[in-house]
Formats: C-alpha cells, structure tokens, sequence
C-alpha cells in the first residue's frame, strides 16, 4: 500500500503546479499513453492462400455459412442437462455448430454460461466459450496460447469430442454435398483440391476470412480518446485513471485490445460455490497444459476488455459472473487458494474503496463497440 499511497501523493502535488491536467484527469504523458488504445484497422484477409478483394469477401461468406451449418456434427454425448439446456437427443448428428456457442447475438460468446457450467456441445468444453468480435487481432489463439495463426485453430472446435466432435473428413463431405460450386469458384484451381486435409485448409481459411470481419470499435471509450469530453461519465475517466493507475489493471490489460496476450496467473479458483465438478472440471492448468512448463501451470492469456460488459459470465471458467465481482476479485488481489501454480506476484490486495470499485466498473462498460453488422450475424 505504501508504494502507491505515494505515487498517489506525488502525482496529485505534481498535477497542482507541474504537469497540465487533460480533462482534469490526465497527465499529457498519461494521454499520450492512452493513444496506444486506439484500435487500428485489422486485414480481412487470412495470410495463407493469398485471397484478395472479391475472392477474399466470397471466402468469408463462404466460412460464415459453414460457421453457422451445424449439419457436418458428430453425434451429443449429452442431452438437456438441466443447467444450460443441450442441443438435442444423446447420439443426434447434426445439432453443433460454430454459432452453438458463438452466438452472434451475444457478441459471439456462450450467452448459457454460467459460474455452476460452462459451454455445452456435443459434451461439456470444461471453459468459457470466449467472444470471437476483436479475436482475430490476437498474437495467439486459444487461452492457453496454442495457435498462433487462426486458420488451423478450426481442427480444435471441429474434431473434439466435446466440440463438434467431427472431422475432417465430415467436413469436406458437406462442401462436396453443399458448398461445391461456391468453393470451386474461390478455391479451385489454383488455391483449394480435393482432398479431405485440402478441403480442411481451405474452409478453415474460409472461415478466417469471416472472423477477421467480427470487429468492432467506435466505443465510447474510443470517442473519448477522440478527445470527445463528454463521451464517457466522470466516473468512467475516475475509473479508467485507476485502471492505468494505482489499480495495476494496465500492467497486464493494456494495447488496442487492452489486453496484451500474455500469460499470467491471476489466482483464479476453478471451483468456486455453487460450481459442478460434473460441468467444470477440476482443475485447468492453462498454458502449462501446452508447454508441459510446471512455470506456466495456471496462466491464462490475459484478455483483452473491449466490448467485456457484454460477454460474461467472466475468467476462463465463468467463474465470475459480473464485472462487479471481478473487481472484487482484484481489491483482495486474486482468490486464495484452489488453482494450479503460483500466482503473479502483482496480484496484491488494492486499496480501493467502494466507490473506486464502481468507478472502474464504469469504465469498463464504456470499452463496448459497435455491434458487428446484422448481416454478419445469421
Ligand atoms: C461447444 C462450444 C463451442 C463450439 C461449438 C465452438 N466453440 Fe470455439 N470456443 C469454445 C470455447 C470454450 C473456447 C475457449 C477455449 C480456449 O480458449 O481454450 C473457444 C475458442 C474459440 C476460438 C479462439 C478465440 C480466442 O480468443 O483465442 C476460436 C477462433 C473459435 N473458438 C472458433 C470456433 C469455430 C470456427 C467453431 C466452429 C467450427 C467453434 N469455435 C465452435 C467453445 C466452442
Ligand atoms: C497480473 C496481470 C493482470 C492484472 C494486474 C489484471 N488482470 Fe485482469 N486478467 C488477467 C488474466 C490473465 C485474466 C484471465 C484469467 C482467467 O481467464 O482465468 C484476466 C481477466 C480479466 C477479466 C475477465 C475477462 C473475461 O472476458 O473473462 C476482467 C474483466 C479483468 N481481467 C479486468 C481487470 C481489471 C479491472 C484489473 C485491475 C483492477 C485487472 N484485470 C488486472 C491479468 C491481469
């Protein structure tokens, strides 16, 4: 506490007669840094294969079919578990699709889960189905940090058991059944072929092609950076002044997704009340379940925040269902006990009261964007 009570001292007597205050709230040098948040524009084209203007925009809508055609499914493990509702009968084929779990009216997140459970497709995921709306500009993909290309990522949720529990092969079966002449008209036939792991390339790039579209600025936030003054509450810029401040958030949570990819252990506990070991398994070692590194045991990707009002219930789990609980979560410096590894040594107990509490609450619900366009989202 000592360490900032007087960084808090200093910069309040230096912002009296030294530093010019911009809106009464930030230091020109605390500004300048801000504009380090600016979102700047993303590609829509994936790098592999090369596709370019019209070719690029048919892959994407090729990949937004495919993304919401659950007809390539493996068979439900589970049916209606009672807690987030299933996707049809045990063994029915052709009920899982990307937008099971995506859902794009939930800003392509898991509007089912809940702290007790997490996604449900063909079996339960065991983490939080993450909002795909800003994922494509990620160094790496999945929380653990397994891909650091889009593309191939698509094998994760297109093989595994609890996923689409499919295959390639499935797969490249409806594009030949359904999809032929759309994809012989981007692909073929310089870029696609047809065999199963070329078809598998291509869809998968196809469908890259419609991620890097989910993107979403112009928050309030965002206008506020514009130098637009009355775009965000008083308690938001009080808010977002502890979040580059003495709340340590920006020490993790910063860049234009605020949120800089890297691999942390913020002392989440998998289990909290209320949670089943039945939907949520017992423990998750995060990336240290990719590099086998016990170092990396119980680091998770630190996320970016934009648009985080909208995606809860929140962590990699769900273990926190509202933003309010996870400030929380940061006052007392991270849960206790029950995670695997040791936890960041910058998650200490804050010395924030209520009232900071709420403020960073509001400034974390200025960070939502505009919606991505209807017609990206059926
Ligand atoms: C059963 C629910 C479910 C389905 C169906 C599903 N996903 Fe996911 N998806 C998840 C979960 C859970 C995560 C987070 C896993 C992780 O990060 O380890 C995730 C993560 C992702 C990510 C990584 C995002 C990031 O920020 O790193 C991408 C991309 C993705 N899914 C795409 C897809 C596509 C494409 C499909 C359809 C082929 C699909 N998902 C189907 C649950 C699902
Ligand atoms: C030591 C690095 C670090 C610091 C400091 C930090 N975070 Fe985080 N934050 C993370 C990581 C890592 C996660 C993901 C944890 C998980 O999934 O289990 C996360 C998750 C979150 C989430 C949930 C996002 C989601 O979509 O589930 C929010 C909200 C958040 N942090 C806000 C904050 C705020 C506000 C502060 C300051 C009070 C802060 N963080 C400080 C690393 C950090």
């Amino acid at each position: 506490m000592a360490r900032w009570t007087a960084v808090l001292w200093a910069s309040a007597f230096a912002g009296c007669w030294a530093e010019p205050r911009v809106d009464g709230h930030f230091s020109e040098a605390e500004w300048a840094y801000l504009q380090t948040y600016r979102l700047p524009p993303l590609d829509p084209c994936p790098p592999r294969l090369g596709l370019a203007g019209a070719q690029c925009d048919d892959a994407a809508a090729l990949g937004q079919a495919l993304f919401f055609d659950p007809s390539f499914s493996g068979p439900l493990a589970i049916a209606d578990d009672g807690v987030n509702g299933g996707l049809g009968a045990i063994g029915e084929r052709g009920k899982v699709s990307c937008a099971s779990c995506h859902m794009p009216d939930a800003w392509f997140a898991d509007r089912r889960s809940n702290p007790a459970a997490t996604s449900l497709g063909a079996a339960w995921t065991g983490r939080n189905a993450t909002s795909l709306v800003n994922a494509a500009y990620q160094r790496s993909f999945l929380m653990h940090g397994e891909f650091t290309e889009l593309a191939p990522l698509l094998e994760v949720p297109l093989t595994r058991p609890a996923l689409l529990n499919s295959s390639k092969q499935e797969l490249a079966a409806a594009i030949r059944a359904r999809y032929q002449a759309r994809y012989d008209a981007i692909f073929e036939p310089d870029l696609g072929g047809s065999d199963d792991e070329q078809i598998f390339v291509a869809a998968s790039v196809a469908i890259e092609a419609y991620e890097r579209r989910l993107v979403s600025g112009g928050s309030a936030f965002d206008r506020y950076l514009d130098e637009q003054w009355d775009a965000i509450p008083e308690s938001a810029k009080r808010g977002l002044a502890l979040f580059i401040g003495p709340a340590l958030c920006s020490e993790c949570h910063d860049g234009p997704l605020l949120g800089d990819g890297e691999f942390r252990n913020t002392g989440v506990q998998q289990h909290r009340p209320g949670a089943s070991i039945a939907f949520v398994p017992a423990t998750d070692l995060g990336r240290g379940r990719h590099t086998g590194d016990p170092a990396d045991d119980g680091k998770f990707r630190t996320p970016g925040l934009r648009n985080v009002a909208e995606t809860g219930p929140y962590m990699h789990a769900g273990q926190i269902p509202t933003l309010a609980g996870v400030v929380e979560f940061y006052r007392w410096g991270g849960d206790d006990a029950g995670f695997a590894g040791v936890k960041d040594p910058m998650m200490v107990p804050l010395e924030l009261g209520d009232e900071d509490a709420a403020d960073l609450v509001a400034f974390l619900e200025t960070l939502t964007g505009e919606a991505v366009p209807a017609e990206l989202r059926r």
